[in-house]
C-alpha cells in the first residue's frame, strides 16, 4: 500500500511538477501566496523574486522556497537568473506569477511613466521574454514545458470606469507591439490629456487597464496547447494600497488566496480571460 503511495506520487510529480516564478513576493499577498503555493505538492519550487534584501526574511523559510533579486527597476538580473531557472527545469509547467506593482494617490506625469513601467511595462517585457527562452528551449531539447502566465490585476482595470473614447483606442490596438507604442505615446503626452479614468489612483487604473489588454493580445499571440495567461484580480485586501482607504470592504487573505489558487493552477480556467473570484470578468 505503502509502495503504491509512493509511486502515485512520483508520477503526480513527474506529470505535473510546476515551477513558480513570482514577482513582488515580498508583498502582502506575494508572502502569502508562496506560503500557499508550498502546500500545493505538485509545486517543486518557489522562485521568490524581491527588490529589497531586508525583506526576503518575512518570505516563508522552507527548503522549496528560492528568493532571488527581481527589481523592476533593473529587470535585467531577475531576468538572467530567470533564464538558468529554464535551462535547468525538469518540471513541465512554469508558472509566471506578475505581482508587483505600485499604486500611488493622485496623477502627474511622474506617477504615470513609474505606474506604467512597473505595473505594465515589465509585466509585458517579461511575460514576451519568458515565453520566448521556454519556445526555444523546448525546440532545442524537444522538451513540453508549458508556461502559465498570470497578471495580478485589478478591478480598478476594468473598463467600465474609462471613458468611452479610451476604450474605443484600447479595442483598436491588435497586437502587443502596437500596445506597447501606444504606452510609450502615454508616457510623453501630457498629463492633462488623459482625461481616461476616474478615483483616486487613475495611474494604477490605467495601468491594470493596459495590463488587461495585454493578456488578451498575448494570449492571441501564442499557442493555446502550452501556453496559458490570464488576468486575476484578487480581490481587496489589507495592505499598502488600501492603507488609505478606509471605506473599502476588505475581504481576509485566506479568502483571496483560495479564490486565486484555482485561476493560478488550473487550465480550467482559459487563456485571454479576467477573472474575479473565479469567474470571468467581461472584458
Ligand atoms: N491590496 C489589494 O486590495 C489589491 C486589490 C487588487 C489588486 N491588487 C494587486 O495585488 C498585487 C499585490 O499587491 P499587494 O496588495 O500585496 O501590495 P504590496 O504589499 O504593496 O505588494 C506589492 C509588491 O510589489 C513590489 N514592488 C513594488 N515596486 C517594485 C519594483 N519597482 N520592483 C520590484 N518589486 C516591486 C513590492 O516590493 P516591496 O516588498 O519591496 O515593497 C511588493 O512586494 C498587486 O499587483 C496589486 O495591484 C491588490
Amino acid at each position: 500500500m505503502c509502495v503504491r503511495l509512493v509511486v502515485l506520487l512520483l508520477w503526480f510529480n513527474f506529470v505535473a511538477s510546476k515551477v513558480v516564478i513570482l514577482s513582488g513576493a515580498t508583498g502582502v499577498l506575494g508572502t502569502r501566496l508562496s506560503q500557499a503555493l508550498l502546500q500545493i505538492p505538485s509545486i517543486v519550487r518557489v522562485y521568490a523574486g524581491y527588490r529589497d534584501f531586508s525583506k526576503v526574511k518575512q518570505l516563508p523559510q522552507h527548503t522549496l522556497l528560492t528568493p532571488f533579486p527581481f527589481d523592476m527597476d533593473d529587470i535585467a538580473i531577475g531576468l538572467n537568473t530567470i533564464e538558468s531557472i529554464i535551462q535547468k527545469c525538469s518540471s513541465n509547467e512554469i508558472i509566471l506569477i506578475n505581482n508587483a506593482a505600485i499604486c500611488q494617490m493622485g496623477a502627474d506625469q511622474n506617477i504615470l511613466r513609474e505606474t506604467l513601467h512597473v505595473n505594465t511595462l515589465c509585466p509585458i517585457k517579461i511575460s514576451k521574454i519568458v515565453a520566448n527562452q521556454i519556445k526555444n528551449f523546448n525546440q532545442r531539447h524537444k522538451d513540453n514545458i508549458r508556461l502559465s502566465i498570470i497578471n495580478i490585476s485589478s478591478g480598478d482595470g476594468e473598463l467600465v470606469y474609462f471613458s468611452t473614447a479610451f476604450r474605443e483606442e484600447l479595442c483598436r490596438i491588435k497586437s502587443v507591439i502596437e500596445l506597447e507604442d501606444f504606452i510609450m505615446t502615454l508616457h510623453n503626452r501630457e498629463y492633462e490629456d488623459l482625461v481616461y479614468s476616474s478615483g483616486g489612483t487613475p495611474c494604477y487604473s490605467l495601468s491594470k487597464a493596459l495590463l488587461n489588454r495585454f493578456t488578451v493580445l498575448f494570449s492571441n499571440e501564442l499557442d493555446h496547447v502550452n501556453n496559458r495567461i490570464v488576468s486575476l484580480c484578487p480581490g481587496s485586501f489589507m495592505s499598502s494600497m488600501t492603507a488609505s482607504n478606509e471605506l473599502m470592504d476588505l475581504t481576509d487573505l485566506n479568502t483571496v488566496i483560495a479564490d486565486i489558487l484555482p485561476v493560478v493552477l488550473d487550465w480550467k480556467y482559459k487563456t485571454g480571460l479576467f477573472y474575479r473570484f473565479r469567474e470571468i470578468v467581461p472584458y
